[in-house]
């Protein structure tokens, strides 16, 4: 307990899924958090659990790739709880698929517009406000074991997520030389059990296929959201405070291999 105690988080996408687990984790040990999403009711529920279970949160409506959304997301955390240590860039939209053929522009900048320009967005303003509150701090920005290896039917989501890997890189290596204290760090789920992934599993187990989806996690499972907020609250906390550009890959092993 208390391993994010006394620090402030912002977890984007935080109604649903590992933003909602990480929401949680965070509030348990110790951290005020503002969940972020577009799903009010969700997002509420959310927030309200974590209150009702003596801790703090506020839920605000939230469009990552809205840069006044973001001016007004910090400036509510920074009057609501005095700082911002911690933020989680989570939100992310795994459609529309296609590949490189049959995609469309417009497909492929709605996908590039929340999972690449929303955490291009958080992490400059999460830079800013942890600057003003002058205390460092930890971005985490969710990019996938699909930001590491190739996928042939979701060209535009692969590209976001490598994105997201190596501009993860840049904004830690900038922020390192420019002795801000603050780490900018990037997870990388395998296939997790969440809202987004549960129809693309239920249709590959109903092809006969999802078997082999799990065939290839050499350690047989989906994994939880759970596991991977246990993984972002290690980033989050002091206790990396010597890791900074690297990318934390939670996939049972599926890229081991
Ligand atoms: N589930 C997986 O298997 C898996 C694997 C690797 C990476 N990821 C990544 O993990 C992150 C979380 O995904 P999840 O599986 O928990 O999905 P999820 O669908 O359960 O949650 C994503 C949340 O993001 C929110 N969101 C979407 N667009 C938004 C926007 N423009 N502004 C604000 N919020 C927005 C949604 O409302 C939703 O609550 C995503 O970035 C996803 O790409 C997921």
């Amino acid at each position: 307990m208390g391993r994010v105690e006394g620090k402030v988080a912002i977890v984007t996408g935080g109604a649903s899924g590992m933003g909602a687990a990480t929401a949680r984790l965070l509030a348990r040990e110790g951290a005020a958090v503002l969940v972020c999403d577009l799903q009010a009711d969700k997002g509420r529920q959310v927030a309200d659990a974590i209150q009702a279970a003596g801790g703090r949160s506020r839920y605000v409506e939230h469009d990552v790739t809205s840069e006044d959304a973001w001016k007004t997301a910090m400036a509510l955390t920074l009057q609501a709880f005095g700082g911002l240590h911690i933020l989680v860039n989570n939100a992310g939209v795994g459609a529309p698929f296609g590949n490189v053929e049959d995609l469309s522009l417009d497909d492929w900048r709605k996908v590039m517009a929340v999972n690449m320009e929303g955490v291009f967005l958080g992490t400059k303003y999460g830079i800013e406000t942890m600057r003003k509150t002058g205390k460092g701090g930890s971005i985490v920005n969710f990019s996938s074991t699909m930001g590491i290896v190739g996928s042939p039917s979701t060209a535009a989501y692969v590209a976001s997520k490598g994105g997201v890997r190596l501009f993860t890189k840049s904004a830690a290596l900038h922020c390192a030389k420019e002795r801000y204290g603050i780490r900018v760090n990037s997870v990388h789920p395998g296939w997790i059990r969440t809202p987004m992934s549960s129809a693309a599993l239920d249709k590959l187990a109903e092809s006969g296929a999802g078997n082999k989806a799990l065939e290839l996690t050499p350690l047989g499972r989906v994994g939880e959201p759970d596991d991977v907020a246990y993984g972002v609250l290690y980033l989050a906390s002091d206790e990396s405070g010597f890791v900074t550009g690297t990318e934390l890959v939670i996939d049972g092993g599926y890229t081991a291999q």
